[in-house]
């Protein structure tokens, strides 16, 4: 099939490559003409793992372009992938996906055409943007027709190939039966596990094929948030333990493990920290507490977990000046600056805010992420901090280092000789990622999450 991927962002470019990798013929249309040219010279344009392995292997099939005058003949579908920003209020700013929408129904030459809405959406919106492209369509009195069927995504940034590859559900919304055999053949090769997955991207243990749900659009734009809103509910819920656990002697990871157990529960989601960042968590919670506003149906949960996963940032300076008493003129470490491992992305990074936090109370503060700080330079070229080489550099005269991301290279670090370069013997992890009697035993004193401490 010839797929038209529109927005080349994130979702769009893993989505696109992984459908080029199956054999289908990708088409990527980025306004963003730098970004083109990058993708037309095989650059990626963010670190995602396996990614430029797979891109390099399908971009046989693929084709780019920033002009919606290229924007043609033989589509068999057209994906939407743009982004769908928070505005101030929790909004969600629906400008690019409503642009793409004019440009298509201008443009259109097909008699029918699937649009299959990739980007995540408040509720209602595959019906908005079928009429706004039929409304182009009635313009030019063109007799073609479209059907907008959402089809959200549920890829986990540092994992995304692994997800696009083997999903747990593809979520069909859509209100024409019609389209269903074109989304059929689409997906074909995932449906039936067709395929021999990329280097670095396995098959999962008793994995079988995805399950395929077919709903009303409204339905299918609703999981998407649900689905977001639970699990970052889920983190709060156990960071409010783990903030409990600290008072009264627990262990949360035990608790994690025995509250998992029980398979109504389940074991994911449940390791406490420093609260959750990135891009999706905290737009589309505020997108669905907006959505409940709008409807006079406040949604009290959501808004709590917002508010738990608030003060759980606050939490972690807490704990430093716990330590420290004082922060003013001391040197602080933070180990990490993505919002989690295996990708650059500072999008709502708990590591910014405490960043910005600790310049407020007068400290100095060193960095060092494996892949992020390029980026990190890049936006925010005015953030005072010192960037290091490496971890040992990081370390070297400092009062405490807090552990923010949990890049897998940071678990076995040398901690004696690390200990020596340090001023004072201090870590905070704020992923409990570290193993406390190690540290201890090479003469830390440790803070966790939730450690009972
Ligand atoms: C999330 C969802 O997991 C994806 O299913 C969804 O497709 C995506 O949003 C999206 O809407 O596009 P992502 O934000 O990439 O994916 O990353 P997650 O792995 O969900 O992690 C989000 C945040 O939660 C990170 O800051 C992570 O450190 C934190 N987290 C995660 C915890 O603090 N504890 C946990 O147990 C799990």
């Amino acid at each position: 099939m010839h797929i038209w991927m529109i927005g080349s962002g994130y979702v769009g470019l893993t989505t696109g490559c992984m459908f080029a990798y199956l054999g289908h013929q990708v088409t990527l249309l980025d306004t963003d003409a730098e970004k083109i040219a990058r993708l037309q010279a095989g650059e990626i344009p963010f670190h995602e793992k396996g990614l430029p392995e797979v891109f390099a292997a399908a971009r046989k099939n693929m084709a780019f372009t920033c002009r919606w005058d290229d924007f043609s003949t033989g589509a068999d579908v057209v994906m939407v992938a743009v982004g769908t920003p928070s505005r101030e209020s929790g909004d969600v700013d629906l400008s690019y996906v409503h642009t793409v929408a004019r440009e298509i129904g201008r443009r259109l030459i097909a008699r029918h055409l699937p649009i299959l809405l990739k980007s995540t959406v408040p509720i209602g919106t595959a019906k908005e943007v079928q009429a706004i492209i039929q409304q182009e369509l009635d313009n030019r009195e063109w007799p073609g027709s479209i059907t907008v069927i959402a089809n959200p995504e549920f890829l986990r940034e540092g994992e995304a190939l692994q997800d696009a590859f083997y999903p747990d559900r593809l979520i069909v919304g859509t209100d024409d039966g019609q389209c269903l055999s074109t989304v059929h053949q689409l997906y074909q090769p995932l449906l039936e596990q067709r395929f021999h997955p990329p280097a670095g991207v396995f098959r999962p243990v008793g994995y079988a094929a995805p399950a395929l749900l077919v709903t009303n659009s409204a339905t299918a734009e609703m999981i998407k948030y649900a689905s977001n809103a639970f699990l970052a509910m889920k983190i709060s819920f156990i960071n409010e333990f783990a903030n409990l656990a600290d008072k009264v002697g627990a262990d949360i990871i035990d608790v994690a493990k025995g509250i998992g157990l029980d398979k109504r529960i389940g074991p994911h989601f449940l390791q406490a920290g420093i609260g959750w960042g990135g891009s999706c968590f905290g737009k589309d919670t505020k997108a669905i507490v907006q959505l409940g506003k709008q409807h006079a149906t406040p949604m009290q949960l959501i808004e709590a977990t917002l508010a738990v996963n608030q003060q759980q940032r606050q939490k972690v300076l807490h704990l430093l000046m716990d330590e420290l008493s004082d922060l003013h003129g001391r040197t602080i470490g933070i180990l990490g600056l993505a919002f989690k491992p295996n990708t650059d992305d500072l999008r709502d990074a708990p590591a910014l805010e405490l960043i910005e936090q600790l310049a407020k109370y007068g400290a100095r503060v060193k960095v060092f992420d494996p892949v992020a700080m390029e980026t990190c330079q890049k936006l925010f070229p005015t953030l005072d901090v010192n960037y290091c080489d490496n971890v040992d550099a990081l370390f070297d005269g400092t009062d405490a280092v807090i552990l923010v991301t949990e890049w897998e290279q940071f678990r076995d670090l040398p901690f004696s000789r690390l200990g020596q370069y340090m001023t004072e013997k201090r870590v905070i992890d704020t992923r409990n990622f570290w193993d406390p009697a190690r540290l201890r035993n090479a003469g830390f004193s440790y803070r966790g999450i939730g450690r009972g401490q």
